[in-house]
């Protein structure tokens, strides 16, 4: 037996034809409370509760739109490439949830004369519709919009709309994106009204002339209900961004379509940077009398490959994307208008100018939005099949598949057809590549030649404009920018791929803390014209709020809901928190594209122009000149004319300093005035520069000679403010004491391990695997001498050394900790770390570990900050002089891990609220982090609330500290940002703060 949810060759029924989305007619939404079935089986869901009468008494209410598994029925499933049910297309489990949906709704006054039709934006992955007992028509293709022809059944009054939804179908083998499954009526219902002629579809076409100045506007209409040729006429109007009419035309209707144009002279072009959109009206007009009107919007652009480089309005541009999917923490899929405002703003923000919608056609108000405040978007199609392979048995390569295929390319092409912000076609993700594929490219093609098409699964870009990878390292991307690599293959098509443009949809995974070398990759991008952008994978964490018994809150990811097989928290590796707070991933990003770049020159300072097509007027700019992270000397920076990629050469802003100290110069470009995005005073771009670095070597203070009692076992040393007891039996201090209170709780000991980070490769592979095999998380540690020593000075220098070294193995690391302790109260630390041993791996991290007493909460610091930093994701991190609580320090990562580092730290105090504490200091820099958690808790943890808040603080100081790099799926850490087992040896000081 077949049905309609398992036949691929079905993909709706009675569905009209697919049309631009824009404002027409009289719209009633149908969101709200629904009355609700939910029945584990097709079977077993109610028969014939579309007829009229039916009892749903009984029902739930549930909220359209909604994903069901988000309201208590069913259960989130997370998997990345598996299909959660076997693999036996088309054909879909008995265990198909279902959900039966109900509403009534009254008709307004008078749209009974008109044409009225039903309009489902998005429903996950089947369903069929009825409305007063007679059936619709049916639909599948779950992100893009269906609609029906209503008006023979609709009637005067009260009408009751059924819809059954299942949440397999054939459809769900195409629909095998990494997300969560979630289903039901998850997008807007409505019903629109329009007149019984009126104009269905617009296609607007902006060509620009051979110097991108002149535009002709070409607008090609599909006119419904037209019976007699000649009758009708459409109307153009177009009003420029600031609403002055600038072009009119008109054209009679003789069939089914209408195609007319005219040229506008020098229209305000549409960018990203200068999102100018005109409004086009279109009336259609039966002599005097206009029966129908549509407004939208229309920007002036092209996009082109010339010369293999991907152009906007003939610039080369670069686009710096994010990868977004649909989520929200509390609704799934079903997005709030103000949260798609929230991304927009977000990434705006961000200096983000591209979003690569991953991987499905968007809410259609989304594209709006990139319309509006500028935004780049590759539209992507509704299609994955990552479960299959990327093998010639994969569906997509299947005759029975290709309608199937098609339709969702035709329905998300003719949907967003007419959004200048949408760049290129994408025709889906990890599909394989197949005959299919080469379907829908030539449709598309042939449809809307102005746009190019990407897809990523086609390596050799038979199908495709623009050569299109993800993950690759920073070298090969070097390579594909010289155009070097990939050259192997059938002449022809090695030809006409190299000439094609290189976009990486996909890098820099941002799962957890990562990812590194954002700075390392757009080098590489600024490097070469070929190299076109690049989206980070990816916008959000697509985690779920839940509660503990307790009542934490926390955020649930794959297997937290039971689910089998699931791919864990593969599914949280974004740029925002599920809450969207920006992760310091993204605030890294922002700083590594900025449009601003300022260097230094011999004698002043160079400022390039990033952006691609408006110079910096809209920017004021400011200097401050700081010493040792103080403020000195403050001023206006003169910005002058830099017109987009090029650069202008300023004198410094000050004179050079000459006192003690490091003197560090800070440049800062804001937005002059307020804009869609942001108030005026917002950071776009910054630079920092030591003009003179501090002169001081760090020196022990003089001071009374210590006074020293020896045992056997123990060392007390102690002057007039301080009390220091040395453990001789394990070689390390044991108390120290200072003006009456306790400094320390535990160490400083050697501390080499780290809470690995998703980018450690997670538990499947990656360096964490040998860091455990190696047993690094295990290292054990022999004292081997202790001498004690009284120097001149009065000071008293304590030598421990130590075998630091796993157990079950030969290999070790030799350390020596050298403490010397002058009359003032102060302590030196003199390290070494070296090993005989040959090592494979490298290090998690080189540093000194101690335990502080529960008061000491308040944190302050000279170095970069104020957010976290390791040496591979540094460049948002200013050098300056950072406060903030130990709490505050902590980076809230879903899955707990590493986190929370700062580099370049010339000092760190850590005290209670009297200001009374330890300060450490580098010879010249340290990086700290401190946490009220030990490396050992955050590495157990696998949620949030298997963190046991401790009172005390764990204080880690590193001499190094691996890089982050994007292993969680991409490149390891670079070469210079791993930490090689090398001999290690640095120099800081302790010193008690009063
Ligand atoms: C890519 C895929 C994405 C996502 C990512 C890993 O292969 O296109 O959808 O799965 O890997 O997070
Ligand atoms: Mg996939």
């Amino acid at each position: 037996m077949t049905n309609d949810f398992e036949n691929p060759q079905i993909v709706g029924q009675n569905r009209l034809a697919p049309r631009a989305w824009f404002a027409s007619g009289t719209t009633k939404s149908l969101n709200g409370a629904w009355r609700f079935h939910y029945s584990p089986t097709v079977a077993e869901a109610p028969q014939g509760f579309h007829q009229q009468g039916f009892d749903s008494r009984q029902w739930d209410t549930l909220e359209v739109p909604s994903c069901w598994q988000m309201h208590g029925y069913g259960r989130p499933h997370y998997t990345n490439i598996l299909y959660p049910f076997p693999v036996d297309p088309p054909r879909v489990p008995t265990e198909n949830p279902t959900g039966s949906y109900l509403r009534e709704f009254t008709l307004p006054e008078g749209w009974q004369d008109g044409r009225v039709r039903l309009r489902f934006d998005g429903v996950d992955s089947f369903f069929r519709v009825w409305l007063n007992g007679q059936e619709v028509g049916l639909s599948k293709g779950s992100r893009i919009p269906a609609e029906f022809d209503v008006s023979d059944i609709v009637r005067q009054g009260q009408n009751t709309l059924a819809v059954q939804v299942h949440q397999w179908s054939d459809g769900t083998y195409l629909e095998d994106q990494d997300m969560w499954w979630l289903s039901g009526i998850f997008r807007d219902v409505s019903l629109i009204a329009t007149p019984k002629v009126h104009i269905e579809d617009v296609f607007v076409d902006t060509s620009l002339d051979s110097k991108y100045q002149d535009a002709y506007l070409t607008i090609d209409a599909r006119i419904h209900g037209v019976q007699t040729e000649g009758e009708y006429e459409v109307r153009a109007e177009l009003l420029d961004p600031t609403g002055n009419a600038v072009h009119g035309g008109a054209a009679v209707v003789l069939g089914e379509s209408v195609n007319f144009g005219g040229s506008v002279e020098r229209p305000r072009k549409w960018s990203a940077e200068d999102p100018a959109l005109y409004t086009l009206r279109l009336r259609l007009a039966k002599g005097d009398s206009v029966v129908d009107q549509v407004e939208f919007k229309v920007g002036f652009r092209v996009v082109e490959i010339r010369n293999g480089v991907f152009r906007i309005n003939g610039q080369a541009v670069k686009l710096k994307g994010v990868n977004r999917h649909e989520h929200h923490p509390d609704l799934g899929r079903t997005i709030p208008y103000k949260t798609m405002v929230e991304d927009v703003l977000l990434m705006k923000r961000h200096n983000v100018n591209a979003v690569r919608t991953s991987h499905y056609p968007p809410h259609p108000r989304f594209l709006d939005m990139c319309d509006q405040y500028g935004l780049y978007v590759i539209d992507e199609c509704d299609l994955e099949t990552h479960g299959f392979g990327y093998g010639p048995d994969n569906i997509t390569n299947i005759p029975e598949w290709e309608v199937a295929c098609l339709d969702r390319m035709q329905r998300m092409v003719e949907r967003d057809k007419n959004h200048p912000c949408v760049v290129m076609w994408s025709l889906g993700n990890e599909a394989g590549c197949g005959q299919n594929h080469k379907t829908m490219a030539d449709w598309t093609r042939q449809r809307d030649p102005s746009r190019p098409i990407h897809y990523e699964g086609d390596s050799e870009t038979r199908n495709t404009d623009v050569l299109s990878q993800m993950y690759t390292s920073i070298p090969d991307l070097i390579k594909h920018g010289a155009r070097e690599n990939w050259l192997e293959g059938e002449e022809e098509m090695v030809q006409a791929r190299l000439r094609k443009p290189f976009v990486l949809c996909e890098y820099a995974h941002a799962m957890g803390n990562g990812p590194g070398s954002l700075k390392e990759y757009w080098e590489a991008i600024y490097g070469s014209d070929r190299l076109m952008g690049a989206f980070v994978w990816e916008w959000i964490d697509h985690g779920i709020r839940q509660r503990t018994a307790s009542g934490e809150e926390f955020f649930a990811y794959g297997g937290d809901f039971g689910e089998h097989p699931h791919d864990s928290n593969f599914v949280i590796d974004g740029l925002i928190f599920p809450n969207r707070v920006p992760s310091p991933g993204l605030v890294e990003y922002k700083k590594v594209i900025e449009p601003v770049v300022v260097e230094r020159t011999e004698d002043g300072l160079r400022v390039t122009n990033r952006y691609d097509f408006i110079d910096l007027g809209h920017l004021s700019a400011t200097w401050s000149l700081r010493r040792d992270g103080e403020l000195v000397q403050s001023g206006v920076l003169a910005i002058p004319h830099v017109a987009p990629h090029e650069t202008a050469d300023l004198p410094l802003p000050c004179s050079l300093p000459k006192g003690e100290g490091e003197w560090v110069l800070d440049v800062d470009f804001v937005l002059a005035t307020e804009t869609l995005w942001a108030k005026s005073g917002h950071g776009i771009a910054w630079a920092q520069f030591v003009l003179r670095e501090s002169q001081l070597a760090a020196s022990m203070a003089a001071g009374p000679a210590v006074q020293v009692e020896d045992s056997a076992t123990a060392l007390r040393l102690s002057g007039p403010t301080f009390d220091l007891e040395f453990d001789r039996v394990r070689g390390r201090i044991r108390s120290w004491r200072a003006n009456g209170i306790d400094l320390l709780k535990d160490g400083p000991q050697f501390h080499f391990w780290r809470a690995p980070i998703d980018n450690d490769g997670g538990a499947r592979a990656g360096i964490q695997t040998s860091w455990r095999q190696e047993g690094l998380d295990h290292l054990q540690e022999r004292v081997g001498s202790v001498e004690v020593q009284s120097l001149d000075s009065g000071a008293v220098q304590i030598t421990v050394t130590s075998r630091i070294a796993p157990p079950a193995t030969r290999k070790g690391l030799d350390c020596v900790l050298v403490y010397t302790v002058d009359g003032s109260g102060g302590l030196t630390l003199d390290a070494t770390v070296a090993s005989p041993a040959e090592w494979e791996t490298t290090l998690p991290r080189v540093g000194l570990r101690m335990t502080l007493p529960a008061a000491f909460e308040k944190v302050s610091w000279y170095g970069r900050g104020p957010g976290e930093s390791y040496i591979d994701s540094k460049e948002a991190g200013r050098i300056g002089r950072w406060q903030a609580t130990v709490d505050e320090l902590h980076t809230p990562y879903v899955f707990p891990q590493e986190n929370g580092n700062r580099t370049d730290v010339r000092w760190v105090a850590v005290t209670g609220k009297s200001g009374f504490g330890l300060r450490a200091e580098g010879d010249p820099t340290l990086n700290f982090s401190a946490h009220h958690y030990t490396t050992e808790d955050l590495d157990r943890a696998a949620h949030t609330y298997d963190l046991p808040h401790r009172e005390e603080v764990t204080l880690i100081l590193d001499h190094r500290h691996h890089g982050l790099g994007s292993n969680s799926c991409g490149p390891a850490p670079l070469p210079q940002h791993q930490l090689k087992v090398e001999p290690f040896r640095w120099t800081w000081r302790l010193v008690p703060t009063v």
